[in-house]
């Protein structure tokens, strides 16, 4: 059975577009990355799945609930983080994950169960009495994740949960949610390209309140590809170096693209879509007797993907 079911949702603010049409599913257990630029509906879409409000038309199943006929049904089944996860800042971690978890609906012995057991999963017993204000930025969003968590969701809906974090706590956070996502479904928004593709199976490609392409990430990068490109680091005259690449049989262009930290030069090469030019160039820097220091393929990042994706879908 799909986790999640959305079919035809659009909400309008006003006469302002939020979404449009937009219809997907997610598989039990998997991850599902939601890329999008800013405005580009990410919350309102996530918004509408946790009961936060109503779509203008289009419906969409939590396990099998239908989020506006078995609305608390649905809405049991969730856990949430906000984009602005509305924490008491005066408060210790874990009495604010007790207080939490009474109004989750949580009673008695419970309160304090599920309270410790959401703060061992997210790594937060050590903090357990912090005043949660004076924690630093990841382990706030850390409690946002343990609150989500307290009512044993299946499904864990993130909006944006590395945002405004330092690259060592993005990766914390990160496999805090590879974690998680073991035995749950899990849908989380970024506007970060290469989170996607580190800790999601698939992803959606949202833009403008439109879906523009739901795959793997793999899928999207072969969907996309372009003449395949080869790196090549070496040392010796850069004009001569170009030159001599440029007129190997398959090379279509060859750019020097600056140097590398010991000065070494950086050339990029792009290729024929059905050459093997590797060994020719490696062959071309060998026989002029330049030092080849590295040769490689060079994959297209999602970046370029997804301006790719964006750019080919205003071409229809
Ligand atoms: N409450 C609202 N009233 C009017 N328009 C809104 C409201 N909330 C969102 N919108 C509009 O709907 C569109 C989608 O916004 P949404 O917040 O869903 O985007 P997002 O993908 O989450 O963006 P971000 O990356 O900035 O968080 C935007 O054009 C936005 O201006
Ligand atoms: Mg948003």
């Amino acid at each position: 059975m799909n986790a999640i079911e959305v079919k035809h949702l659009t909400k309008l603010y006003g006469p302002a577009r939020g979404i449009e049409d937009v219809s997907f599913t997610v598989k039990k257990g998997e991850i599902m990355g939601f890329l999008g630029p800013n405005g580009s509906g990410k919350t309102t879409t996530m918004r509408i799945l946790t009961g936060f409000f109503p779509p203008s038309s289009g419906s969409a199943r939590i396990c099998g609930s239908d989020i506006i006929k078995d609305s608390i049904e649905a809405r049991r089944k969730i856990g949430y983080l906000p984009e602005s996860v509305p924490l008491y800042l005066d408060m210790p971690v874990f009495a604010y994950l007790r207080f939490f978890a009474e109004i989750k609906g949580i009673t008695g012995k419970q309160k304090k169960t599920k309270a410790d057991e959401v703060m061992q999963k997210c790594g937060l017993t050590d903090v357990s009495h912090r005043i949660i204000g004076r924690l630093s930025k990841g382990y706030r969003q850390r409690v946002g994740i343990a609150q989500s968590l307290l009512n044993d969701p299946e499904v864990l809906i993130l909006d944006e949960p590395t945002i405004g974090l330092d690259p060592k706590q993005i990766i914390e956070i990160r496999n805090l949610i590879k974690g998680l996502g073991d035995n749950r479904t899990v849908i989380l928004s970024t506007h970060i390209l290469p989170e996607v593709s580190m800790t999601c199976d698939r992803v959606i490609i949202i833009h403008e309140g439109r879906l523009i392409a739901v795959d793997t990430p793999t899928n999207l990068m072969n969907r996309v590809l372009q003449a395949p490109r080869v790196m090549v680091k070496a040392e010796g005259p850069s004009e001569k170096i170009v030159s001599a690449l440029v007129s190997i049989s398959g090379v279509v262009s060859v750019a020097k693209n600056g140097f590398d930290a010991d000065g070494v030069d950086l050339y990029q090469i792009e290729t024929d879509e059905n050459a093997y030019v590797i060994n020719d160039i490696a062959r071309s820097i060998y026989k002029n007797s330049w030092k080849l220091k590295e040769i490689r393929p060079v994959d297209m990042t999602l970046e370029e993907i997804f301006i790719k994706l964006v750019t080919e879908e205003k071409g229809r």
